[in-house]
């Protein structure tokens, strides 16, 4: 819309300018940030997570990724939680028809949260035991990913954001029929003031420090699982301290 004004002012003036002789001025070019942004960061006491129909039916939809990387992203998403110790919440839609259970892994890694069966609303807000249960955790910063990006993820997302909360949405951990699709729903949530980020910068952005605990001691194994070529650069130099020897023409680079 703004832009369209732009546009239209431009257009306004250049015909002022072919109508008087004068030159065209161009535009003031908005500012980088907004006046007033402030940066609201994740933090590990204030948030929760959010598993929303990452079902094996489901699965079978996301086309916008490889099966391997976005099984891969599923579990990583669903790690955050016992990684960070953030109350969570597990969700599924219509789990006895054809979209199917979650994966027993991600059950298993949250013994004590939560599973809100939902038996047709569509998206989980309108789940009263669901609400419920987000309520009760008393958190207001959300972590969220769901298979469809677009349906699971972006009508909850939009309904949380009215509700007054904060949102992260992992676009590692959703996943949908295409990448169009995928962008689309991106776009729509950003448009609702939800933060899209993925996986590495959601676990950094929680960890703040790597002295911290969880600091690196946690958060190295986990990338090794999850992010191997982060995981694989920490077992090259653990590997290089432990028993490494330099060969010749190494030494002398920078
Ligand atoms: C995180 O939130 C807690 C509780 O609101 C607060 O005490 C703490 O200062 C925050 N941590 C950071 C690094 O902002
Ligand atoms: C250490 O490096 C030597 C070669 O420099 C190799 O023979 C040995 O197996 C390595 N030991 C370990 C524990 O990796």
């Amino acid at each position: 819309m703004k832009l369209l004004i732009q546009i239209l002012s431009l257009c306004a003036l250049a015909s002022a300018a072919v109508d008087s002789g004068t030159p065209l001025t161009p535009p003031t070019p908005p500012p980088l940030t907004r006046p007033g942004y402030i940066y609201t960061r994740l933090n590990a006491s204030e948030a929760m997570l959010l598993v929303v129909d990452l079902q094996v039916g489901l699965y079978s939809q996301v086309r916008d990724q490889t099966p391997e990387a976005y099984l891969n992203a599923m579990m990583a998403h669903s790690a955050i939680g016992p990684l960070f110790n953030l109350p969570t919440v597990l969700t599924t839609s219509a789990s006895s028809g054809p979209n199917g259970p979650l994966p027993k892994e991600i059950v298993d890694m949250h013994p004590h949260a939560p599973l809100v069966s939902r038996q047709g609303e569509v998206n989980a807000w309108d789940n009263a035991e669901f609400r419920a249960a987000v309520e009760a955790t008393g958190r207001k910063q959300i972590i969220i990913a769901g298979i469809t990006t677009d349906v699971c993820t972006a009508f909850l997302a939009l309904s949380l954001r009215q509700a007054g909360y904060e949102v992260w949405a992992n676009t590692d951990a959703s996943g949908t029929f295409s990448t169009r699709i995928a962008d689309e729903a991106n776009v729509r949530m950003r448009g609702a003031g939800v933060q899209t980020i993925g996986m590495f910068a959601i676990v950094l952005e929680l960890m703040r420090d790597w002295r911290n605990t969880p600091g690196a001691a946690e958060v190295l194994p986990y990338f090794d699982k999850y992010l191997p070529s982060y995981g694989f650069l920490a077992r090259s130099h653990a590997a290089a301290v432990l028993n490494g020897t330099l060969i010749p023409g190494e030494a002398g680079l920078a």
